[in-house]
């Protein structure tokens, strides 16, 4: 299997940059081929142009070179430190300039029975996709009635609007909380965790979000059919 592995952290000592290495080794170990796109150790360039705005798109050699990247991987794991609820900024600008229009958006036919690829198909589908995410909050405040808000609804616009948009299957995340309190016993058993996560890749079960394409939505207002899940609303009502 070819994995990518798209990572952020400026410190290559950090917790987050020992659970890459751990992951990079292990993955190799079992036979599988893996590129890192270590985004602040690329002076990664954030930023998106104002020649790099579809309508006088001119894509830069180091967007060609992650969407080549993109194309090559089976399995694409983002791996990050959980900064202000979200990816930290350089990851969303990889996001937003790799993710152009005809790759990331804007693909496939529009009509009365499809609105484009996007939602479950796309330029990457029949890939997989997993978050790495290391948070310094403990389980219960990302609890379902936690104060900091579901982690499941605080991902879902990375999970849904990030990876399962351009195609890819989201695995459930492997998250690190209380992560400032690292003793070399709990790193030993969250790096056995993570390699059990890594040795399932395949196997492991997608979330299960609905296709756009595939009867659940009206088109084109996008909104759930009257008749599916008809008391749900909001992010979960997209899981089916
Ligand atoms: C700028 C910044 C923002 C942060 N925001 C959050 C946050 O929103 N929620 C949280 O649980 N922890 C937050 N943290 C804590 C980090 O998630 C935590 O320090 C990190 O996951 C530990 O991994 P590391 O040692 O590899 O950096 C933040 C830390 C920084 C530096």
């Amino acid at each position: 299997m070819n994995v990518l592995i798209v990572y952020a952290h400026p410190e290559p000592r950090s917790l987050n940059g020992a659970l890459k290495d751990f992951a990079v080794q292990h993955l190799r170990a079992a036979g599988h081929a893996v590129q890192v796109s270590d985004l602040y150790a690329m002076e990664w360039n954030a930023t998106l142009a104002a020649s790099e705005i579809p309508e006088r798109v001119h894509h830069r050699a180091d967007i060609l070179r992650e969407q080549e990247k993109l194309r090559w991987a089976d399995t694409v794991i983002f791996q990050f430190p959980l900064w202000w609820f979200s990816m930290p900024a350089i990851m969303k600008g990889w996001v937003e300039r790799v993710y152009t229009l005809g790759f990331g958006y804007g693909v496939g036919e529009h009509s009365d029975r499809r609105w484009g690829d996007r939602y479950g198909e796309g330029t990457l589908s029949g890939k997989r996709a997993m978050l790495v995410v290391t948070a310094g909050g403990w389980e219960s405040h990302y609890s379902p009635r936690g104060i900091n808000g579901a982690v499941d609804e605080l991902l879902f616009p990375i999970h849904h609007g990030i990876l399962y948009y351009p195609g890819m299957e989201v695995l459930p995340p492997f998250l690190v909380y209380k992560a400032r309190s690292m003793g070399e016993q709990r790193f030993a058993a969250i790096t056995e965790q993570l390699g059990q996560r890594l040795d399932t890749l395949a196997t492991t079960p997608p979330i299960p979000y609905r296709r756009q394409n595939h009867g659940d939505y009206d088109i084109p207002a996008m909104i759930l059919k009257a008749d599916i899940a008809p008391a749900a609303s909001g992010f979960a009502a997209h899981l089916a």
